[in-house]
């Protein structure tokens, strides 16, 4: 999905703009109020779309500050300056300070490549970006009617759009893995097909998903590739009944994979020959380990596994960007380049992922506890630096064995006996009370394979 950047300080304005923007190219708009927010941001998305931005704002020349500083990363971002054409960035367009949003929306739509009938000023056919991913468990879009795109660079301001399946064409995962090894992330389909290609890519993975022969690399790449598709949803469609479906069905397959030999083996063969979706791959982890783990304890049970499961695939549901999810101390929040605005989500994620998760239908009880406490603390907002041992038991188990994922996931290559050490001197340090402390040596004893049960 195109991204923009809006940097106006005029509320009503801003507010009436992102919402044609929205509205007119399906796009995400952020919105800042100062350079200062705005750099911030672009320091961590750098391949934004589009950066609107007043020349001034109060006595800022934010304009030009955002202006040198694209130019100073030697960037391709298009800046639709409103006011005065005031820099030497290369990719600057600008429209009077005096203008109509109606204006500043045209003008943006024509900077990304949608089209406009010139008669009645209104946008009749615009395309929106889909992710590569979305293509890669279909054979055609042919049920649908829906031709694909690529966008591509008309002149040094404008994009077009080429035809690279037709809807009847047929094509195959390889197909569509060329294009990804050569750089390519979305493909645009045409607004109107949206909601329909999403449904109906998602059905199919509802299908795939139920299959009862897959096993192995295949089913971890295709939870992998469902569960990107979930994250999209749930920020883009909302909650509706085909996400619920392919919840389920994601969660289920989760389950089948943990019940095969060796699953610990074949998750790390699927990661080291695969981009795996981080996210995935973190939810993934921790659920396989969490059952292991909970095996050492006597309170193990089908009902604490499923638990933990749901736990595990949803603690970070309401995090888009694998970036934020990376985040685990409050040093690292306020240390991070991230805005104010996504300052809060990170900081009150656990607590907004909860909510997300009381919409849908059959969680298991117990699960929204686990998740509103998986950062340590009881209201979901915040990191704590002290143990908290008011939280409930299973929810410390989930905190100890979480930080040991985040520490694996971050060895390159196959992990030694010597990076084990460093993770256990790391978290024996943390974790030396109450259930903490037995979490950890269960983790221990399961990675020298000893039985040994705790209370
Ligand atoms: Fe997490
Ligand atoms: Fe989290």
């Amino acid at each position: 999905m195109s991204q923009i950047l809006l940097i106006e300080a005029d509320d009503t304005l801003r507010k009436i703009i992102k919402l044609n923007l929205m509205k007119s190219i399906g796009c995400d708009v952020i919105e800042k109020q100062t350079a200062k927010d705005a750099i911030s941001l672009l320091q961590i998305l750098p391949d934004i779309d589009l950066v609107i931005s007043r020349e001034i704002i109060g006595t800022e020349n934010t304009g030009l500050t955002i202006a040198n500083y694209l130019e100073k990363e030697a960037s391709a971002i298009p800046l639709l300056i409103i006011g005065n054409k005031i820099s030497t960035y290369n990719h600057v367009i600008a429209v009077e300070a005096n203008q109509s949003w109606k204006n500043i929306t045209n003008v943006a739509c024509k900077v990304l490549g949608v089209v406009i009938d010139p008669d009645v000023n209104r946008i009749v056919a615009d395309y929106v970006p889909v992710g590569i991913h979305y293509f890669l468990n279909i054979t055609s879009t042919s049920s649908i009617g829906c031709d694909v795109y690529i966008r591509v660079k008309k002149n040094e301001k404008e994009f077009q759009f080429v035809k690279r399946l037709h809807s009847k064409d047929m094509f195959s995962r390889a197909d569509i893995l060329k294009y990804k090894e050569s750089g390519l992330k979305e493909f645009y389909i045409s607004k109107e097909h949206f909601t329909k290609f999403v449904n109906f890519v998602t059905a199919e993975l509802v299908a795939q998903l139920g299959r009862a022969k897959l096993e192995g690399v295949d089913r971890a790449l295709l939870s992998s590739e469902a569960y990107e598709v979930t994250l999209d949803r749930i920020h883009s469609l909302g909650i509706d009944d085909l996400t619920i479906e392919l919840v389920k069905e994601s969660i289920y397959s989760m389950e089948s994979s943990l019940q095969e030999k060796n699953n610990l083996a074949i998750f790390l063969k699927t990661l080291k020959a695969n981009p795996l979706s981080c996210a995935y791959a973190h939810s993934y982890l921790c659920c396989l380990i969490l059952h292991k783990v909970v095996a050492h304890f006597d309170w193990e049970s089908v009902q604490v596994k499923e638990k933990l499961t749901y736990a595990a695939y949803f603690h970070d549901i309401s995090l888009k960007d694998i970036s934020f999810m990376e985040i685990n101390a409050i040093k690292e929040l306020e240390n991070s380049k991230l805005s104010e605005e996504d300052k809060k989500i990170v900081n009150n994620h656990a607590l907004l992922s909860s909510a997300i998760v009381e919409r849908f239908p059959n969680i298991p009880a117990g699960v929204i506890t686990i998740i509103k406490e998986h950062h340590g603390s009881k209201s979901g907002i915040g990191f704590p630096e002290i143990l908290s041992i008011s939280i409930t038991p299973i929810s410390m188990m989930f905190i100890v064995v979480e930080h040991f994922v985040d520490e694996f996931l971050k060895i390159k290559g196959t992990p030694s006996s010597d990076d084990l050490k460093k993770i256990f001197l790391m978290l024996g340090k943390r974790y030396n009370k109450v259930t903490y402390q037995q979490t950890f040596v269960a983790l221990q004893n399961m990675t020298q394979h000893k039985k040994k049960q705790v209370s």
